[in-house]
C-alpha cells in the first residue's frame, strides 16, 4: 500500500459537503482518507461510496470493530459494499472476532487494519497492558495491516518489532494530540491527521506544512 505523503485525512467532518469542500482542496497531495462515525452517523455509508467515486482515492473505515463475530460480520460486509478499500477493527475482542471482519474483508478484496493500542490518554487505563498480545495475535493471523500510537514512541516502536518490517502500520495522534509527524514515521509507514488539517484556517497550508516537514 502506498500512501501519497505518507499522510492519511481523517475526515471527521460532520457533513458529506463538508468532506467534498476539504478534499477538492487537498486531493492532489493525498491518496488515502479515513472516513469514521462522525461522518458516516450523520450522512450513512452513501458518504464512503460518495468520496471514493469523486476522488479515485483510498478510503479506510475507522468503525473500530468490537462485537461477536456474526455481527462483525454484517458490519464488514456493509462497509465493504459501499466501496471502502479497509477495515479498522480492535484486537482486544478476540481472534474469533477479527477474523470475521478479515475473512469478509478478503471475499470483498478488501482489507483490514488491526487496532493493537489507541492514542489518547485513556488507551493506557486497559488496552495498554493487552496491546502487545494484541499485535501478535495479529501476526499469527496473517494481519498485515496495523495501527499504533503516534502519542507514545517508545510503544510503537514496540508494535514495529513485534508485526516486523514488512508489515504496514499506520498511526493516528500526530498535531492536536502531540504526535510528532517524522517522528512518528521512524516506525509507522503514515501518519493519520485531522483536526489538524480540516480545522486550520487554512487546510491547504496545514497540509503542506506536515509534508514540508517530513522526509518523503
Ligand atoms: P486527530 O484530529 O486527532 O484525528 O488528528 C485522529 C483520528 O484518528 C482516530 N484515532 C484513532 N484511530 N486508533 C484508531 O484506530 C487510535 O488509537 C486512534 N486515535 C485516534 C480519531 O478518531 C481521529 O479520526
Amino acid at each position: 500500500m502506498e500512501v501519497k505523503n505518507k499522510i492519511i485525512l481523517a475526515l471527521d467532518v460532520p457533513t458529506t459537503r463538508k468532506a467534498i469542500e476539504i478534499m477538492d482542496n487537498l486531493s492532489d497531495n493525498l491518496n488515502t482518507v479515513k472516513i469514521g462515525y462522525p461522518l458516516v452517523l450523520a450522512e450513512g455509508l452513501e458518504s464512503v461510496t460518495r468520496i471514493k467515486e469523486e476522488y479515485g482515492c483510498r478510503v479506510i473505515c475507522d468503525f473500530k470493530v468490537a462485537d461477536i463475530p456474526a455481527t462483525n460480520e454484517k458490519i464488514a460486509d456493509a462497509t465493504f459494499k459501499a466501496g471502502a478499500d479497509a477495515l479498522i477493527v480492535h484486537g482486544f475482542v478476540g481472534e474469533d472476532s477479527a477474523a470475521s471482519c478479515l475473512e469478509t474483508a478478503t471475499k470483498h478484496g478488501g482489507e483490514i487494519f488491526l487496532l493493537t493500542e489507541m492514542s489518547h490518554p485513556g488507551a493506557a487505563q486497559f488496552l495498554q497492558p493487552v496491546s502487545m498480545d494484541i499485535a501478535r495475535m495479529g501476526v499469527k493471523m496473517g494481519i498485515h495491516n496495523y495501527v499504533g500510537p503516534s502519542t507514545r514512541l517508545d510503544r510503537l516502536k514496540k508494535i514495529r518489532n513485534i508485526i516486523g518490517e514488512d508489515s504496514f502500520l499506520i498511526s493516528p495522534g500526530v498535531g492536536v494530540q502531540g504526535g510528532d509527524p517524522q517522528d512518528t514515521l521512524e516506525f509507522a509507514n503514515a501518519i493519520i491527521v485531522g483536526r489538524s488539517i480540516y480545522l486550520d484556517n487554512d487546510p491547504v497550508n496545514a497540509l503542506n506544512s506536515i509534508i514540508d516537514s517530513i522526509e518523503l
